[in-house]
């Protein structure tokens, strides 16, 4: 037994900020962004919380699935920085709905939504939880440096949830890892311990984004390929593809090497930019909302980022 998606949602800041109005902050342009990335403005927190967004998710989430937070066996939160280093952005979660399952994170960046539900599978195998609330939410513009335009035009704020009941939706998924810290990295920042002999680098989102563009594009595109063979499909039986929306021309390349439709291609890149793990999460949410799905649909999600990570999954959509 494994899980199908039962409800999503999705929450964003209300802010939106503007390649214009990011060309008055670093030296850039929105024919910049827009050709070389696909991103025409993204979402950023200025009075909401990272506890905030994941509550409105959550509820929209559990609303639509028709599940309320008694009913929850497990809530799992993928998310690289939550409110706090302890407790887990999770158990605030928790908290928060008045749930009392047990909770807990998953950072694996831009893969996080695909590792949790990795790993929410595997509760529901073990025969362990019937409902699971996963919430995949970041707040990168808490980490971006805001004079560095290689990074800050890229990323947004927001993330989007699903509840999971059982039932046979998910026909494969696969996670993967490449230790790598030379590519993609945050540090923590300051270490106030007096004892420590290390120097401290400030704790801002570094990234080779030529080099990460390769690994993308490479991994993109066989993630997409491997999950669709081993959930024992063809490209000509996948209805929609949700992509990790880093940059636009990532998602064209796959496109130009894989024989599903262009028009099945969910592409939110341009309203969102890349909200990391939350990327693939709010996709998914705005399809459901714009009622894309039918019952019957095969999904097929690919994401890649920090770590590096990889996690890609085929989804039977069994909602009417
Ligand atoms: O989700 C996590 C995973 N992240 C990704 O998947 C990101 C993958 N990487 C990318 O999407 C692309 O590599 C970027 C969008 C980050 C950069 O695009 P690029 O085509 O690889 O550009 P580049 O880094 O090679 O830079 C080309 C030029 C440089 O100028 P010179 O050296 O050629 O004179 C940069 O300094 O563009 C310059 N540049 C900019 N110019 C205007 C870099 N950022 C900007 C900017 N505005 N914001």
């Amino acid at each position: 037994m494994s899980f199908s998606i039962l409800g999503t949602g999705k929450a964003v800041p209300e802010y939106v900020l503007t390649n214009d109005e990011l060309s008055t902050m670093v030296e850039t342009s929105d024919e910049w962004i827009s050709t070389r990335t696909g991103i025409k403005r993204r979402h950023i927190c200025k009075s909401e919380t990272i506890t905030e967004l994941c509550i409105k998710a959550s509820n929209e989430a559990m609303q639509n699935a028709g599940v309320s937070a008694k009913d929850l066996d497990l809530i799992i939160c993928a998310t690289l920085r939550g409110e706090y280093i302890t407790p887990s952005q999770a158990c605030v979660i928790q908290k928060e709905l008045g749930a009392t399952c047990p909770a807990f994170d998953i950072n694996a960046a831009c893969s996080g939504f695909i590792y949790a539900l990795d790993v929410a599978d595997g509760f529901f195998a073990r025969g362990r939880v019937k409902k699971v609330l996963v919430i995949a939410l970041d707040n990168l513009s808490n980490i971006v440096d805001w004079k560095d335009r290689n990074t800050c035009v890229l990323f947004g704020d927001g993330g989007g949830a699903a509840v999971l009941g059982e039932g046979d939706g998910l026909k494969y998924v696969e996670i993967t890892a490449k230790g790598d810290t030379s590519v993609l990295q945050c540090p923590h920042g300051e270490n106030t311990s007096p004892f420590y002999e290390h120097p401290s680098k400030p704790p801002y989102l570094y990234m080779n984004g030529p080099e990460v563009y390769k690994f993308a594009v490479v991994s993109m595109v066989r993630g997409i390929r491997n999950a669709i063979r081993k959930a024992g499909l063809t490209e000509e039986e996948i209805d929609w593809v949700i992509p990790h929306q880093a940059n636009i021309r990532i998602i064209e390349t796959a496109v130009s090497k894989l024989k599903i439709p262009s028009e099945r291609f969910i592409r939110t890149i341009s309203e969102y930019g890349n909200t990391s793990g939350g990327s693939c999460a709010i996709a998914l949410a705005d399809s459901v909302e714009k009622g894309l799905f039918k019952k019957g649909d095969n999904i097929v999600f690919c994401a890649f980022g920090a770590g590096l990570t990889t996690g890609s999954c085929v989804i039977t959509w069994d909602k009417d």
